[in-house]
């Protein structure tokens, strides 16, 4: 498994997918002034970013030295091949990624992506070592099938139920997420045994500043996935502070 920095699965986790927003100059931009913060959070959180692939790079030699790790929000399921317009896993670690997400709502509603390439690529991600946020929203069972105790080391994964992502959806309450979170926990050790149980799970959908404290709070989140609200620095950094000083379930 590729380390990535400061990876401790007791640390609580925070990240965010940029998803297809940001030119070049507003992700360096943004990359340097979180750098510049990461002293608040970096060492006591797993803290995350993913840009849209062409940013990586440049976002990845900003961040990474500063302890925040940079990552992919999709990838392809072959290392190379003639699959055009698309990325492999070797790829991605070569540009300095260390994270993948798969199976996001937004690829299964608009490009395709089923349970089958869910599969597929969570297996391509964790056999090149790239940890994997496999995102679910109510069908843990199906991700994660085929897996081994031994892949789980590389997985977190973040329910994201699909009516609170993005504009004009509604966050699931703290006390909401908190009994779904249980629910995944207990399948995935249903699956896999005890190892099921630490697992990270984070909460993603509608997560704000002003919501974080009481969502990390809970004693079955373990970190926070965050779309629009940590699109500004300040708002990453804002909630980072709150799951740093908060923290999540220490298993
Ligand atoms: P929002 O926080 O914008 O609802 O997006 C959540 C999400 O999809 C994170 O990947």
């Amino acid at each position: 498994m590729t380390a990535i920095p400061g990876d401790e699965m007791s640390k609580p986790w925070i990240g965010t997918s940029w998803k297809m927003t940001k030119r070049l100059s507003e992700a360096v931009a943004y990359a340097e002034a979180l750098a510049g913060l990461a002293a608040h959070f970096a060492h006591l959180t797993n803290s995350f970013v993913l840009p849209a692939f062409p940013l990586i790079e440049s976002v990845a030699r900003v961040l990474r030295p500063a302890g925040v790790s940079v990552g992919a929000q999709n990838v392809h399921w072959m290392p190379s091949g003639a699959f055009t317009g698309e990325v492999s896993a070797p790829m991605l670690i070569d540009v300095g990624a260390s994270i993948v997400a798969i199976g996001h709502a937004e690829r299964r509603a608009m490009f395709g992506e089923t349970d089958q390439t869910v599969r597929d690529k969570v297996g391509a991600a964790l056999a090149s070592g790239l940890r994997t946020l496999v995102c679910v929203g109510e069908s843990v069972k199906i991700a994660l099938g085929g897996l081994t105790v031994t892949d789980l080391a590389g997985v977190l994964v973040a329910y994201e139920p699909v009516w609170a992502i993005g504009e004009g959806s509604t966050p699931a309450t703290p006390a909401q997420a908190n009994d779904m979170h249980g629910q995944i926990r207990a399948a995935i050790a249903h699956l896999f045994g005890g190892a099921g149980t630490a697992v990270p799970l984070l909460y993603g959908g509608s997560v704000t500043r002003d919501g974080a404290p009481a969502l990390i709070a809970q004693d079955q989140i373990d970190g926070l996935f965050v779309g629009r609200a940590a699109w500004t620095v300040e708002g990453f950094a804002a909630i980072a502070r709150t799951v740093a000083e908060t923290g999540g379930r220490v298993s």
